[in-house]
This record gives C-alpha cells, sequence and structure tokens, in this order.
C-alpha cells in the first residue's frame, strides 16, 4: 500500500503510528497496536523481511503472530513497507524498535538507533512523537533528541540549536491516578469513540496541558522523544501487550504524555510516568533482577544437591512470602535468549561507566555462564564416556513456545557434546530450522528428529533443554523400550524424581 494513500485515508489530526523496525518487540507491538484499533505502518530495514510480511509471512514463530498479522494485513490496520522515510512522514507517533545488538565490550552498539533517529530527523513535518521501545541504556533518549535536532532543518535549511544531554536522572513521579484509570470500563479504540478526542486533541496540542511544555518547539519543526521500555517475553509477547502488568511512560511534556495514555488507554492497565531517565533505567533494573533471581537459585539448588534438601519445596517455602514472589525461581541450565544476557552486560558497563560498581551483577553473570558446564558435569558422571554414545536431546529453543536460540543454553551444551564424540539426535518442536543452520546434519553425529520418540531411539540417555510443554507430558515407558539406557537427564526439572523412577529411569534433575 502507497504510504501516502495510508497518510491520506487516516484524518490528519488522529493519531497515525509507525513502528520502526519489526523485530522480536517491534512487530508484536505493531499488530498488537493495531488490533487497539490504531492504523499502523511497519517498517524495517530488511527488505526480505518486508516483502514476506506483505506476503502475509511472519518472520519468526511467536504463538498468535501469524493470526493478528493475517487479520490486521487483511483490515488494512498493519502496513509494511520498506520506505522508512515515507512511513515516518506518514505517522505523527514514532516506535522506535530497532536492534540493539550486543558489542564486544558489553555495550549495547546504538548505531541502529541513531539511523533511525537522523532518518526521522530529515522527515520531520509537523509534529511528532518519537518513542524509544528499543531496551537502551540511561540518556539514550535525550541523545535521539540531540540527533534529531542536530540533523532536522528548519524551514530556513539551518540546523536546530541542541538541547542539553542530562547526565543524571530527575525523580520519578508514579502516575497519581492510576487506580481510577483502572476501575475504569474498557472501551474500543476505533476511531470516532469516546477516546478520539482526547487522542485529537493530543496530538494537536490543544488544550492548557497539551499545549505546555514541549522542549523541542522550534517553529515548523516540533517533536518530543519519549522513553516506553517494553516488558515483552517472547513466546508470550502478545499475551504480555494486551495483559501489561504495568506500562511505564518516561515523557518531558504534557503533550507526550497525553498521546502516549491515549494510544495505551484501551489496556486499560496501571501507567507509570517518569522522566526519560528513569524509564531507561527501569527496564534494565527490571530484566537485571529477573537474572538476579535466576542465579541465585541456581545457586540454592547446587546446595539442594551437595546437602540432599529440594530445592521444588525451597522455592515454595521462599516464594510464597510475597516480599519474595515464585515467579523466575526455576533452577536449570541457565538463562539466556536477547535480552537477559545482553541487558545484564549493558547495565554492568552503564553501572562502570557512572562509577558504580554493580559487582553483584558480574556475579549473576559468572554464576549463569557456569549453568551448562555444570549439566555437562552431570552428563558425564552419568555416561562415564561420551565417545561413539548416542544422546537424544530435547529442546534447543532458549525457552518454550519461540524458535529462538540465541544465546540459548543448548548451544554450548551441543558443543561440547559433539566435541567430545557423542552422536547426537536433537528435537525441538520449532527451533531445528534455526539450529540447522549452527549446527547442520552430520552423517552419524548429528541428526534432526522429527519426534521425541525418534530422539531417544536407541540413546543411552536422554536430555531435557527446554520447558516445551509437549516434554511434560512424554509417554516414559515407551521412551524407556526405545533407549539403549534409560537415563534421564532433565535440566529444566519437568518430572517428579519418583514417578520418573518408578518409571524404570535412573533420573537426575536439578537441585533435588
Ligand atoms: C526477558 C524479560 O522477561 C522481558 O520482560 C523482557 O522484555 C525481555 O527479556 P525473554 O528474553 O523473552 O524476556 O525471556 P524470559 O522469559 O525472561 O526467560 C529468559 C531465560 O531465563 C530463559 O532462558 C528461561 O528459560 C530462563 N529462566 C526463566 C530460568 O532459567 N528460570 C526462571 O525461573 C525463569
Amino acid at each position: 500500500m502507497d504510504p501516502r494513500t495510508f497518510a491520506d485515508e487516516v484524518p490528519t489530526l488522529m493519531i497515525r503510528i509507525t513502528v520502526l523496525g519489526l523485530g522480536h518487540v517491534g512487530l508484536p507491538t505493531a499488530v498488537g497496536l493495531a488490533e487497539l484499533g490504531w492504523r499502523v505502518l511497519g517498517t524495517d530495514q530488511d527488505a526480505a523481511k518486508i516483502a514476506s510480511l506483505q506476503q502475509g509471512r511472519a518472520p519468526f514463530y511467536e504463538p498468535g503472530l501469524q493470526e493478528l498479522l493475517s487479520k490486521h494485513l487483511q483490515s488494512g490496520r498493519f502496513v509494511p513497507i520498506a520506505d522508512s522515510s515515507a512511513a515516518i512522514r506518514a505517522a505523527n507517533v514514532l516506535f522506535v524498535c530497532v536492534g540493539t545488538p550486543q558489542r564486544a565490550s558489553g555495550e549495547p552498539d546504538l548505531s541502529q538507533v541513531e539511523t533511525v533517529a537522523r532518518t526521522i530527523a530529515r522527515n520531520l513535518e509537523g509534529y511528532k512523537l518519537i518513542v524509544e521501545k528499543s531496551t537502551v541504556p540511561v540518556i539514550t533518549a535525550q541523545w535521539i533528541k540531540k540527533t534529531i535536532e542536530r540533523y532536522a532543518k528548519t524551514p530556513t535549511g539551518a540546523s536546530l540549536p541542541p538541547s542539553p544531554v542530562r547526565a543524571a536522572p530527575v525523580l520519578s513521579e508514579a502516575e497519581g491516578s492510576a487506580s481510577e484509570r483502572a476501575a475504569k470500563p474498557i472501551r474500543a479504540a476505533t476511531h470516532g469513540e469516546p477516546g478520539q478526542a482526547v487522542r485529537e486533541r493530543a496530538v494537536l496540542g490543544e488544550g492548557s496541558e497539551a499545549a505546555q511544555g514541549n522542549p523541542a518547539t522550534t517553529p515548523g519543526l516540533e517533536f518530543d522523544v519519549a522513553s516506553n521500555p517494553e516488558f515483552l517475553q517472547e513466546g508470550k509477547a502478545l499475551h504480555n501487550f494486551f495483559h501489561p502488568d504495568r506500562i511505564v511512560c518516561g515523557v518531558e511534556s504534557e503533550r507526550a504524555w497525553e498521546i502516549l495514555r491515549a494510544v495505551y488507554e484501551p489496556l486499560h492497565c496501571p501507567i507509570l510516568r517518569t522522566d526519560l531517565n528513569t524509564a531507561e533505567l527501569i527496564k534494565h533494573a527490571a530484566n537485571a533482577f529477573l537474572a538476579t533471581k535466576i542465579s541465585f537459585i541456581n545457586l540454592v539448588a547446587d546446595l539442594c544437591e551437595r546437602v540432599g534438601a529440594d530445592v521444588t519445596k525451597v522455592v515454595e517455602g521462599i516464594g510464597r512470602d510475597p516480599r519474595i514472589g515464585m515467579g523466575f525461581l526455576r533452577p536449570g541450565i541457565g538463562f539466556g535468549g536477547y535480552c537477559l544476557p545482553k541487558d545484564l552486560r549493558a547495565f554492568v558497563r552503564l553501572a562502570e561507566t557512572q562509577g558504580v560498581d554493580f559487582a553483584l551483577l558480574k556475579e549473576v553473570e559468572r554464576i549463569n555462564q557456569q549453568r551448562a558446564e555444570l549439566f555437562l558435569k552431570k552428563v558425564r558422571q552419568a555416561l562415564w564416556v561420551l565417545s561413539g554414545k548416542i544422546i537424544g536431546v530435547l529442546g534447543l529453543a532458549f525457552k518454550p513456545n519461540t524458535d529462538d536460540i540465541r544465546e540459548a543454553p543448548s548451544i554450548p551444551i551441543v558443543e561440547s557434546l559433539l566435541a567430545e564424540g557423542a552422536n547426537l539426535q536433537l528435537y525441538d518442536p520449532r527451533a531445528m530450522p534455526n539450529m540447522q543452520q549452527r549446527f547442520p546434519e552430520q552423517e552419524g553425529k548429528l541428526r534432526y528428529c522429527s519426534s521425541p520418540d525418534e530422539a531417544a531411539r536407541g540413546a543411552h540417555a536422554l536430555l531435557i533443554l527446554t520447558e516445551w510443554e509437549e516434554f511434560r507430558k512424554l509417554d516414559l515407558s515407551r521412551l524407556r523400550e526405545q533407549m539403549e539406557v534409560p537415563i534421564l537427564l532433565d535440566g529444566r526439572n519437568l518430572y517428579d524424581p519418583a514417578s520418573v523412577r518408578a518409571a524404570g529411569f535412573e533420573y537426575i534433575s536439578v537441585g533435588r
């Protein structure tokens, strides 16, 4: 669809959204916003991805994503286009969801964010709210602002005067009326509904509040930058989008605040209003804390193994205390994925650059890095010699309900087992195509299987590396019959030890 048609179709006073970067955050956000009733353009530097989206194909697996994509390509509320400049010009709210990969130093590479900021600067026509959603270090929003000011030209061709980049966060303020808002009934977000007036006023900057405090106002060129970190978990991204615990909006003006409130109004959830730096810090602090919980419980699990205690009971015993909570206390082979490990390192680096030694988080990472090797030790202890042994592996994705293998613990485990001469039979419900690119099939050494049964056939041990639901319901007696030696090494504690042993297995799990 031609973006001009999109812009012309929707009255100019309305909120029109463009999502820049259609990865694991951007695409669920884009189709989620479309489902809320907004008109959304999506663009990405990867032209092949846009082409695939235009043909109706989601570029990665995420539960419900394909269905929602098809629905809103059909409804016309989500339109993927390759021309990012046109997509920027056609919208007045821009969600920046581009990648922030990790550099060797641990710091994120922000070049994609800068490129987007420069493209926005060249295409500033009328007021725009630039919403940073990518996980970025504190002060990035300030840099986006400065970059736009630097590269945007006023109508006379001069650059905008830069605004200062603040190094320290100011005090955050909670959105006092969150509970009042939560008490209101949900209303549909289709245009023309009651929320429309506030949305229009917000974009226009009308009303006594909305017109105040836009810090980047220059005649003819107006914009705000906001930080709106995402907390989407892969495998649950759409569920998280539609049922957020909270939405964090770091803003610098009433206008930006009103727009974001209007965008998220249909979700009807508590919204925390902060300044930009605080919002950015919240995201990193959240992921660092989750990672800390996992490493903590993994060490407790190690201790449980030494003293003969049961870590699952320990988790229940401590987690029922609401001050601790049960979440993210599942011991296993460590956390992986694109976010937790990378964000943890970025947070440590950020602290270092600010003169804060976050040694606690360095330990969290070190503990996590040992998990795969500790699990391999158990495999060696169980099998003695690995060379020539057939090992079935169930689960390759870094977590269930995704095909993502980035920083998955399965990678170092498969690598070591191969190096030690084991013959591997791998199975994962979704992640095998990605794993195949990293570890292609090797005759008599590594084979991808079409079912858990096939992975177990003739095996001297079966390993569970991802907590997929289907691995909780394996037919244990059938598996035992197919295996050469019935040893089950469960890296995710999916089974009750007594019942697996009763089914005739030697069973080794984590922390019990
Ligand atoms: C994470 C954050 O949870 C999310 O809020 C943020 O927006 C992006 O990063 P995600 O990377 O999708 O989400 O995965 P998450 O569910 O956090 O799991 C990360 C890793 O930790 C997985 O490998 C998982 O298996 C592992 N994990 C999780 C544990 O080992 N134990 C647990 O108790 C929980």
